[in-house]
């Protein structure tokens, strides 16, 4: 009997209107766009503005057009997993807010916490779920509203980060495409160089957490730049040698968006020339979970049956790892 693998069989994305550009960020603390973009290559982000909108509003409708896409009812999904840190509310999950706003109402799903590796750790949690020959159709989300806990007088983060939300379908394939192979990884001593302070159980929300800034994001960056560096160029690396396979064996490096510089870096140790990384940080920047989807949405009608792909991400926690996936179709 033929393997069941979890394939993508759709792929939908949204990014808010707003453009925060380099420009409006030089009103807003000491930086400069030259800066920006040698250090990071970051030109613009995109901010979802507006009362009473959240994580749950930009993967809506990524996930309709999803549906739209495959042509399937949302009472047809069985699962949705979100990836994100920044859901709607601590609780009930995001997950569970896109259903009821889509009508999925057959699905059960659930929030996965794993900063900016919250696709990557979604999508082998999903692939997990139709391997195991219960569930037809799952939808993985990965979607942040970073503007929601940035300090916008902090130029070491409020620089990087952006709003935005990608999601793909799987379904079970025997045509050996789908999810391959997965190194994930995580380290919670990294929480010291990357975290929220306030807002948990550890720290409830009080007046004092609000003026002392501690629902913000804290990061120290060049730790965690060394550390993204290492972690994304090694799985990405060890992923290629235990398949047997080189650079010239995939088609496309779809890394998280985090900094230019540590894409480079993951691609150079690949092996792997710039033409076939996926680069969108200039438009979005760091969207968290929702970079990965968001590139495989960008560069869906690039992609053909049976290219090799590797997604690679690094983030909070730490988490990391890379994701070997063979394309499962072709966009007319
Ligand atoms: C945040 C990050 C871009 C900072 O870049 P860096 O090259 O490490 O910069 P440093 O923090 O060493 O700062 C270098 C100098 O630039 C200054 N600087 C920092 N932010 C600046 C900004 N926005 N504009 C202008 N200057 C800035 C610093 O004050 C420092 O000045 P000094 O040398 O006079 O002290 C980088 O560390 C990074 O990308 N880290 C990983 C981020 C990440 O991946 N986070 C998400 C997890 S996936």
């Amino acid at each position: 009997m033929l393997k069941t693998t979890a394939a993508i069989t759709a792929v939908g994305g949204y990014v808010p209107e707003f453009r925060l550009t380099n420009a409006i960020l030089e009103t807003l603390v000491d930086t400069n766009d030259e800066w920006i973009q040698s250090r990071t290559g970051i030109a613009e982000r995109r901010i979802l503005k507006g009362e009473g909108l959240a994580t749950s509003d930009m993967a809506v409708p990524a996930v309709l057009e999803i549906c739209k896409k495959r042509g399937i009812d949302p009472l047809e999904i069985d699962c949705v997993i979100c990836g994100t840190v920044t859901p709607d509310m601590v609780f009930p999950s995001t997950a569970n807010i896109v259903c009821d706003k889509i009508g999925a109402t057959n699905a059960w799903g659930f929030d996965l916490s794993a900063a900016c590796s919250g696709f990557l750790f979604s999508l082998t949690t999903g692939a997990a779920l139709i391997e195991s020959g219960r569930y037809k159709k799952v939808i993985v989300i990965g979607a942040d509203k970073m503007s929601a806990i940035v300090d916008y007088t902090d130029r070491s983060t409020c620089i990087i980060f952006g709003d935005g939300a990608g999601a793909v379908l799987l379904e079970p394939a025997t045509d050996g495409s789908g999810v391959l192979d997965s190194i994930l990884k995580s380290d919670g001593s990294g929480k010291d160089f990357l975290h929220m302070k306030a807002g948990g159980s550890l720290k409830p929300a009080s007046a004092e957490t609000v003026a002392a800034k501690e629902h913000y994001i804290f990061q120290d960056g060049q730790p965690v730049f060394k550390a993204a560096v290492k972690g994304m160029a090694d799985t990405s690396y060890e992923l290629l040698q235990r398949n047997n396979l080189t650079g010239d064996d995939i088609a496309w490096l779809v890394p998280h968006q985090a900094n230019k510089r540590i894409i480079d870096a993951t691609a150079n140790r690949m092996g792997l020339a710039t033409e076939k990384v996926m680069l969108n940080i200039q438009k979005f920047g760091n969207t968290t979970a929702g970079t990965i989807p968001l590139c495989l949405w960008e560069w869906e009608k690039q992609l053909h049956k049976g290219d090799l792909i590797v997604l690679a991400a690094f983030g909070g926690g730490f988490t990391w790892g890379a994701t070997l996936i063979q394309w499962g179709y072709n966009t007319e």
